[in-house]
Order: structure tokens, then C-alpha cells, then sequence
């Protein structure tokens, strides 16, 4: 390269050009974050929100590019991606950690949390901060801990009692804590991701689902359903991470200013599920799918089962009831 003066420029690196300039080392960099939900889903929505605040406060340097719906894979091939680095960011259930590590299901513990308020004060206590740290034990750096709406079952035929749902193909995550859950129910828990399950519900290769109301009635599963219990019965976590080996090409000064807006957003989308919960159960009563209201003695003797067995596989369970007050 030739200057106007006419003397030949020397070909310095970027950063030492930008030191030398006396302006931010940090490059601008293109980054991708992964997730399973569709655009509309409030997981998404609040990973678009967190694209436009990085990079208004970075200045451009952290630009996040939101591959929703599965865009890139289900999650276990989106978790190969980040831990050789090809995917930036992810916001994941918590199905490939728990099946590894069961300390990872807790949050799924059934009435854990009765709503949005306890499942926040759960995501953001002690036990949560421990786990959170340890998805370096998967080659990640953890970044919030949110979550979706509470669980809820929709059913394609009303069930009177806990006992009509026996034998009854009910749609779970593939996740060993739900899974165990409605095995004790004496259910047929049949697991399926969600781009599958509209059709299944649709066609009676499922009886119900375990689902919230936010994908109950933004996927339209509700057409179809006979009756929808409101039962609360779990929270169901959502774990924001980054790929270790991106994270380490990261500026420090990035990294801080990306932990913070990741727990600030992520937290008030917690906080706004009590909001979407509301809302989206008076559509679905008010398209008049009947929704019967029932507590944690309705399912027996199921709740009380499942803690005696996952306090024997996952030891942080019992420290994770302690902050409940269970
Ligand atoms: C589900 O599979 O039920 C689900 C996945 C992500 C967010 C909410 C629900």
C-alpha cells in the first residue's frame, strides 16, 4: 500500500494498528447462538433482544446472528458445535446436561417451584450459581439460568382422575426426570421433540403432552385438545451458555459486558413468564378448551417417588429443596 505522501505503509497487524491509534484492540466479530424454539417462541425473542443490546453496548464489536428452530441441529449435535467452537452460543433445555449429569435435572423436581416468582428466586440461588459454574465440566461457560412457562398436560381426552392418564401416551422432552415422572404415573411417556408433535397430537400417535401454555397455544395444540390440566406441576429450566473456546477469544472487557446483559435479560424474561403463563391460559379458556384445575395431591403418590429416587442420583437435589422450604 502506497500513502499519499508517497512513503510505503508498513503492513502492522489490526490490533497493534488500533493500539497505535489509540482506539479498542477488540475486533468486531460476527458471532452465532442457537436454539431449538420457533421465532415467535419468548426464548427466541429474548435471544434477539440480547443480539441488539450487545451490540449497541460493545459498539458493534459482539454481533450475535439468532439461529432459531433448530436451525443448526438438535441440541446434542448444537452441543458437539460448541465445544469445537463452530457455534458461539446456545439456549438450551437442560436434556443433554441432565442425561450426562443429574444434578442438572433438578430443577425439574416436581412442585419444586408453584410459579414463576420461586422457580426465579430457584434459578438465581445458591445451588444454581454451583451449576451454572460447572458447565465448564462440558467445555462451556455458563451464562443465566432461565426458564420456559410452567408445565401443564394437554390431553386429547378429559381425565377425571390422576388414574385415566395409565397407559396413556403422554409427549415428554427426552429427559430422564420427566420421564420418570409420568412412569410413575403409571403413563406411557413418550418422548418427542417439539417440531414432531403437532402432527403426533393431531393424528393420535399421542393421547397428551406434557407442554406450558405458551406452546400450547402458539402451536395450536389446544385445537385438538379435549381438556388442558393446569397442574404447575414442574418449572422447565433453560441454560444460557457459551462455547468455551469462543469464550476465550473473547476480550475481557466483552466477556463482562456479555455476562451482564445475557443475567439481566435473561432474568426478566423469567420474571415476564408469570405474565405469559396468564395470558396465554384465558386465550386457551377463552377458545373453550375445558382446563381443570388440580394441585400436587392429585397425582398421588408419584411426587413423593420420584424425590426418594433423585436424591439417590443427583446429590445437589436435597441442597435444592433446602432453598425451596420443602
Ligand atoms: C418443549 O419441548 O416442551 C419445550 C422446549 C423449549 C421451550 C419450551 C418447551
Amino acid at each position: 500500500m502506497t500513502c499519499s505522501s508517497g512513503f510505503r505503509a508498513l503492513a502492522l497487524p489490526a490490533g497493534l494498528l488500533a493500539l497505535l491509534a489509540g482506539t479498542d484492540p477488540a475486533q468486531a466479530r460476527d458471532y452465532r447462538l442457537g436454539l431449538i424454539t420457533p421465532p415467535s417462541h419468548q426464548w427466541t425473542l429474548t435471544a434477539e433482544e440480547i443480539a441488539a443490546t450487545l451490540a449497541e453496548r460493545t459498539e458493534g464489536r459482539v454481533n450475535i446472528l439468532v439461529m432459531a428452530g433448530g436451525q443448526l441441529g438438535n441440541e446434542a449435535r448444537m452441543l458437539q458445535q460448541l465445544q469445537s467452537g463452530s457455534l458461539d452460543f446456545g439456549m438450551f433445555t437442560v436434556g443433554e446436561f441432565a442425561n450426562r449429569n443429574p444434578d442438572y435435572g433438578i430443577f425439574l423436581a416436581p412442585f419444586i417451584a408453584p410459579d414463576a416468582k420461586a422457580a426465579r428466586e430457584l434459578l438465581s440461588g445458591e445451588v444454581a450459581g454451583q451449576l451454572l459454574d460447572g458447565f465448564t465440566d462440558f467445555g462451556l461457560h455458563g451464562l443465566a439460568w432461565g426458564m420456559a412457562g410452567l408445565r401443564q398436560i394437554a390431553l386429547a381426552e378429559p381425565a377425571a382422575t390422576v388414574a385415566d392418564l395409565a397407559g396413556q401416551k403422554i409427549r415428554t422432552v427426552p429427559l430422564a426426570p420427566e420421564l420418570d415422572f409420568w412412569r410413575l404415573l403409571g403413563a406411557a411417556p413418550t418422548p418427542m421433540p417439539l417440531p414432531e408433535l403437532y402432527s403426533a397430537f393431531a393424528n393420535g400417535q399421542v393421547s397428551g403432552m406434557q407442554i406450558d401454555f405458551e406452546g400450547t397455544w402458539n402451536a395450536g395444540y389446544y385445537r385438538h385438545a379435549g381438556q388442558v390440566i393446569r397442574s404447575d406441576h414442574m418449572m422447565f429450566p433453560m441454560a444460557a451458555v457459551a462455547s468455551g473456546r469462543s469464550w476465550l477469544g473473547i476480550d475481557a472487557a466483552d466477556r463482562a459486558v456479555i455476562d451482564e446483559v445475557f443475567a439481566e435479560a435473561v432474568d426478566a424474561m423469567v420474571v415476564r413468564y408469570g405474565e405469559i403463563d396468564a395470558t396465554y391460559l384465558a386465550e386457551i379458556e377463552a377458545a373453550g378448551v375445558p382446563v381443570q384445575q388440580v394441585d400436587e395431591a392429585w397425582f398421588g403418590a408419584a411426587g413423593p417417588q420420584w424425590y426418594e429416587s433423585w436424591r439417590d442420583k443427583a446429590p445437589m437435589l436435597s441442597a435444592l429443596e433446602a432453598e425451596a422450604g420443602r
